[in-house]
């Protein structure tokens, strides 16, 4: 019984949508979908109903694109958007971050896997840029996500401010649990700012998490931290904390000659350390 992670499957692409159905079974395993499973709620109908098949338990976060409103033909915005989504995964008896945390008891120990969804506030930025500025900063060099026009914060009054709530959230859940077990935290975005290396639109990192939980890896015990977001697959350690950057991405960014097999990446039990030890 191993846990494996992918996240940023993109199924709006045909490319990525045909590679589901070639995935074969993992029966006694479980998967963790780590966010930008597709945009609206028919493509992850769509994507449940394969997965669930071939997994013994799945468990999803949402990342940007599965908060998207405004394309297609999706009905709810913000926060209803969530909802929307959580509903799905829960027809199907995927864990969402707002159900209870598992206590795994597969190969590698036990472990609290704690699904999360905290967005991002625009704090990975240089600290001569204020928030104000942070946007028109990106902009100058040509970056504007597209989390500006379609990822709405409704009724939150703006994508910080939810943040900041989901953030609250999250710490008082991760705060109750029992003592002395390793958790596993899940989230799409990384949770530190060192771990976003965009060589090529370094300015995008506004988009790409927040301050608050540099030390969360630290703080609530973790063992192993998964995300995606970035679409640059890689595994770092920090303070002896293994990051896994977990993503498939666009067609461009993966070998179709492999399937998605050959990305799905295992969390546990640990594999033999490998890069940037630190
Ligand atoms: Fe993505
Ligand atoms: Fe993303």
């Amino acid at each position: 019984m191993k846990l494996y992670a992918i996240s940023d499957l993109h199924l709006d692409h045909q490319i990525n949508s045909n590679a589901i159905d070639a995935l074969p079974a993992f029966p006694e395993d479980w998967l963790i979908l780590a966010g930008d499973i597709c945009c609206t709620p028919k493509q992850l109908h769509f994507a449940l109903m394969r997965l669930t098949q071939r997994f013994s338990q799945l468990l999803w976060v949402p990342g940007n694109h599965d908060l998207w409103s405004g394309v297609s033909d999706i009905k709810e915005r913000g926060e209803a958007k969530y909802q929307k989504m959580v509903s799905i995964c829960h027809e199907f008896g995927v864990l969402t971050p707002e159900d209870p945390y598992p206590l795994w008891e597969g190969e590698g120990g036990s472990h609290y896997l704690a699904p999360l969804f905290l967005l991002y506030d625009y704090s990975f930025r240089p600290s001569d840029i204020s928030l104000e500025q942070a946007i028109s900063w990106a902009r100058e060099a040509g970056i504007v996500c597209t989390d500006e026009y379609y990822l709405d914060p409704t009724p939150h009054i703006s994508r910080q401010a939810w943040c900041q709530a989901r953030c609250d959230y999250s710490e008082q859940r991760l705060s109750e649990l029992p003592k002395g077990i390793p958790r596993i935290l899940i989230n799409h975005y990384p949770l530190r700012e060192d771990l976003v290396r965009l060589v090529r639109i370094p300015r995008f990192s506004i988009w790409c998490g927040t301050q608050r939980t540099k030390n969360w890896h630290l703080r609530f015990d973790a063992s192993v931290v998964v995300s995606g977001h970035l679409h640059i697959r890689a595994t770092d350690y920090r303070d002896g904390v293994r990051f896994e950057e977990v993503s498939l991405g666009y067609p461009r960014n993966w070998n179709q000659a492999r399937g998605i097999e050959g990305y799905l990446r295992q969390i546990l039990p640990a594999p033999t350390k490998t890069s940037n030890e630190k």
